[in-house]
This record gives C-alpha cells, structure tokens and sequence, in this order.
C-alpha cells in the first residue's frame, strides 16, 4: 500500500514545496490521532514508520531526487516529522501500559482485602449516648455550657462557701485569675454550672440533663485523670421532693445496668444541695471475697435554697433536685476496663473493639 501523497510525489513533483505540504499534512494528521489500544499503535508505526513501506521511511528515500541544494532541508523536515511519529507512539504505549484493555482479566476468586478498617465511636462517647438518651425518653432537655468557666458560675452561685477547699489550686485548673475572684477564669471541675446558666437563661419548671467534659488538677494514675466526663441533671418544679429524685435514678440505673440493679444511698455532702446523697451501685465481681463491691456512681440532692436565691428563683415556691453522675466509671465496670487512662490514649487496638 504506497499513500497516493507519497505516489503523486515520488512519481511526478519532486520537489521541496510539495514535500513541505506534504509534511504539514502529516504533522496534522499525527497530532490528531487517537491511539486508544496496542493495535492501533502497531497500526500507527507501520503506516508511518514502518522499514519498508512507512510513509515517513518512504519519504525519505526521495531525497536523491531532489535538487542537491534542497536535500539538507528535506532531511531536517523528515527527521523532524520522524521525531513526532516516534514521540506520538512512545506516549501511547506509555498510555496503553498503565491501562491495558489487553490486561489479563480480573482474579474474582482472590480473597478480599483484610485490612480495610471501619471507623468507631468511643467508648465514652457510647456511654454518654446510652445515658442521654434513656434521660430523653424521661422527658428530659439536653443542655450544653462551656467548658471554660468563670469562678461565679463553678463555685459562688452554687453556694460554695470562699474558703472551699474544691477552689484550692490542687484541684482547679485556673486559665485566668482575673482582677477579683467573681471573675477569674478556669476549667469547669463540674457540670453543675451549666444548673446556673440554664435557670438564669430560663423560668422554672426545669427538666433537665447536661453531659460534658469536665477538667480536675489531679494526679494522673490508673483511676483518676485531669479529665473526664459527667451527666448533670436538674429538676425544679413546685412539690419537687426527693422521692422523685429516688424514682428517676431507679428507672435510670435500671435501664443503663439492667433490671436487677442494686442501689444504696449514702447521705453526703454538696454545698449546693441539702440534703445531699451520693449513690452507690452494687458490682458483682464472682472473685471478690464478698461477692462484689459498693461502686460509687453519682452525687445527688435537693437543690440549696441559697442556689435558687443566686438564681433569682423564688426557693418558697419551686423546689428542685440535682444529679452528677460520673461517665468513666460506669463505662470501665460495663468494658472491664482497668486504667482510666487507656480511654485518652488513642490507641486504635483499644479504639477498634468498640
Ligand atoms: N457536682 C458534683 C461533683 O462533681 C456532683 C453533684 C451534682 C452533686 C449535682 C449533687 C448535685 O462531684
């Protein structure tokens, strides 16, 4: 097969002008070409390149019939268009190489990847999931505060008297001491704040849960950690008594341990509640000598007259009871987990089984 250009030349025209034309129209014909396959490119190289009947190889061997004058220039043309045929070639077998149609097919008996790994949710975040949502079902609201805190809404308007040793340096990560104690800034050490913003921000009655972080200038071991989470509640209605308190926590701890659940209640002491009682849960651990232990789960209480006074709510009318109940430690006896401190670490082998 001889391409009529190459005939029509050979034949009859030699000449450079022709030549030239006839370059250019091959220069534009190899920079439109598709080349999607190997045997489009193996169909491309022998028409232009080919040893014996290439068009470009073809080319070439006129250049003794042109002029003397015109061959050096013929020469360079054809190396030129040569250079391109070579370069459109070399780029589509790079192509074809990286996206073979002519692969050999897929392996669909090969075993799966084993190592795609799904995310999860932290094991603390499960928690405060589990609590919230059994609180919801209560009818509560779910109430969020900052976690910066100042000193007013952490301690003074929950009744905590100046000399209070929670407000000590030992426990209480301060950010900013501020120009008067009402003003300095710290880390909250607990959610009951968020009691304060909420009953300012609203009017009684009040039902209400508030989870968050919460931030304590301790000695890091395996059961305690600079910070942690609880689940604040608040109730505050008229006839408010601490019966309802009672009620509210059983059918919680019920549907957060189960229907069995043994509960204990220690009187205790909260500046902001009287009377206050903090709520045992009896663990059963078959290796103990007794059985099991008493695990303290929650402090609790009638909400302080003097906090309803800071507040600006009439404490003759509306009386209120209040709850912080820690995360950590029902979500370690729920895991057996040991070290507090696995919780922060981030380690994924830890984090993968949840
Ligand atoms: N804020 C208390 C604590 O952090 C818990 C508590 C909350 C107690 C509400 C009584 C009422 O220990």
């Amino acid at each position: 097969m001889q391409d009529w250009r190459v005939f029509l030349f050979d034949e009859m025209d030699t000449n450079l002008e022709t030549l030239r034309s006839i370059v250019t129209d091959l220069t534009q014909e190899i920079a439109s070409v598709q080349l999607s396959s190997t045997s489009e490119a193996e169909e491309f190289r022998i028409k232009f390149l080919g040893q014996k009947r290439g068009l470009i190889t073809q080319l070439f061997k006129t250049i003794p019939n042109l002029p003397k004058e015109d061959r050096r220039d013929a020469g360079q043309l054809l190396n030129a268009l040569r250079k391109k045929a070579q370069s459109t070639l070399d780029a589509a077998k790079e192509q074809t190489r990286s996206h073979s149609t002519d692969l050999p097919e897929i392996d669909l008996t090969l075993p799966g990847r084993q190592n795609q790994w799904r995310g999860s949710r932290h094991p603390i975040t499960l928690a405060l999931e589990k609590i919230t949502d059994i609180f919801h079902r209560m009818g509560f609201r779910i109430a969020k505060g900052p976690e910066i805190e100042d000193d007013w809404h952490n301690f003074t308007a929950l009744n905590f008297p100046e000399d209070h040793p929670a407000r000590d340096m030992q426990d209480t990560l301060f950010i900013d001491e501020g120009d008067q104690q009402k003003s300095r800034t710290l880390m909250r050490t607990h959610t009951s704040p968020v009691q304060i913003r909420m009953m300012i921000a609203g009017k009684p009655p009040f039902r209400m849960i508030a989870p968050g972080r919460v931030y304590r200038n301790e000695t890091i071991t395996y059961k305690s950690y600079c910070l942690f989470h609880q689940v604040e509640g608040l109730v505050i209605d008229e006839g408010i008594t601490m019966s309802d308190l009672k009620t509210t926590i059983y059918s919680f701890a019920c549907a957060f341990f189960g229907e069995d659940v043994k509960l204990r209640y220690r009187s205790s002491f909260f500046p902001f509640t009287e009377p206050s009682a903090e709520l045992d849960i009896w663990w059963e651990i078959p290796e103990h000598p007794d059985g099991g232990r008493w695990m303290e789960i929650l402090g609790s209480g009638m909400v302080h007259p003097n906090v309803l006074k800071a507040v600006g709510i009439d404490s003759e009318r509306y009386t209120g009871y209040a709850f912080g109940m820690g995360v950590e430690r029902p979500a370690m006896l729920h895991y057996d987990i040991k070290d507090i401190r696995i919780f922060y670490e981030n380690d994924v082998r830890f984090l993968a089984q949840f």
